[in-house]
């Protein structure tokens, strides 16, 4: 069993971080007097959720400050939020990110300690410890992908993912210090994010190499990963209808893949393909017009465009075609 002193791994660790952290527009910089504001921490780790530092940033910086407070987003209209959401995927946590921040903004402000988090909409076991620590120094053990290499290589831990999750957490946990366990959760994600990368490890400039069990031994090894089954492929159609310079849209059901969100008027998306004309607007000469594909987190999608000109018979908006762009499209949508 390979032992870690927890405190001499804690200092290491911090030490570089107030030298190295990176610069994120939700963080609070080391020695910093500044506290953070739980809203944004809050917002950054929802949008950080399934999605990476690079493509969040414009995101963030949009919201907060078209929405500066939870009360603002709170008394968003939610057509507004989830077209400033779209292309950001994940569309649940849009839908949850309005109904978290109107019970929050309800209960006048957020809660402090990692259990009243976890009780809110979109808000599991990760978001909650890493608001807890991020925005309240609570000590708790922030675990997300990058966190897990961390633990799996420092503590050698051959159980693949994701049966190895409880051990990685167990690792974190008693990894985590008292002081400063915010910037000690932040450091091992900027750890994990620019030294314990996934194919290109650099220990010889890691600060913690010498706690860790796999530096310089292959550590790119580790986390062992069960292979997982392939993506099931499935089908469907959606339909452009064109009017005067304008392209149909309708807003897709509140619940469901991509819901509430804009977009062409669609078949379901199913293991067959569907027949053309099946959902259609209205009863057309539909004329193929070209397919686009997009990955879903359970499934591949492969969609055919079918097109006509003239009126609908079904209710939706007249889009102008060449202002696209702001209609707030899903990327499935974007690329039809
Ligand atoms: N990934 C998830 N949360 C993060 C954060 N607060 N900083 C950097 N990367 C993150």
């Amino acid at each position: 069993m390979h032992a870690i002193d927890p405190a001499a791994f804690q200092s290491d660790l911090l030490v570089w971080y107030d030298e190295q952290a990176r610069t994120l527009p939700w963080r609070i910089p080391p020695g910093s007097a500044a506290t953070p504001d739980p809203y944004r921490i809050w917002l950054s780790e929802i949008m950080l959720q399934q999605t990476v530092v690079a493509a969040v940033k414009s995101y963030f910086e949009q919201f907060t400050s078209r929405w500066p407070t939870v009360e603002a987003l709170a008394a968003a209209p939610e057509e507004d939020i989830l077209t400033a959401w779209a292309g950001l995927g994940y569309y649940a946590r849009a839908r949850n990110l309005i109904a978290c921040a109107r019970t929050v903004a309800a209960r006048g402000g957020f809660p402090d300690t990692e259990a009243e988090l976890l009780t809110l909409p979109g808000i599991g076991p990760y978001t909650a410890a890493a608001i807890a620590a991020i925005a309240f120094d609570r000590p708790a053990a922030v675990v997300d992908g990058n966190i897990e290499r961390v633990m799996a290589r420092l503590h050698a831990v051959e159980t693949p993912l994701p049966a190895a999750r409880p051990d990685l957490k167990a690792h974190a946990a008693g990894l985590t210090p008292a002081h400063r366990p915010g910037d000690h959760a932040q450091a091992l994600m900027d750890l994990g994010a620019t030294i314990c990368r996934p194919k290109a490890a650099a220990c010889l400039v890691c600060p913690v190499a010498r706690h860790c069990a796999a530096s310089g031994s292959n550590p790119e090894r580790l986390p062992r990963k069960t292979p997982k089954a392939p993506k099931p492929q499935r089908h469907g159609i959606a339909y452009w209808l064109e009017r005067d310079g304008r392209v149909l849209l309708v807003r897709r059901p509140p619940k469901g893949l991509l819901g509430g969100m804009r977009a062409f008027p669609a078949t379901d998306f199913v293991a067959t393909p569907p027949t053309i004309g099946t959902n259609a607007p209205v009863t057309a000469d539909w004329q193929p017009a070209g397919t686009a594909q997009h990955g879903f987190t359970h499934f591949h999608l492969t969609v055919d465009i079918c097109r006509a000109t003239g009126d609908a018979d079904m209710d939706g908006e007249w889009w102008p075609i060449d202002t696209l762009q702001k209609a707030g499209l899903p990327t499935l949508f974007e690329k039809i």
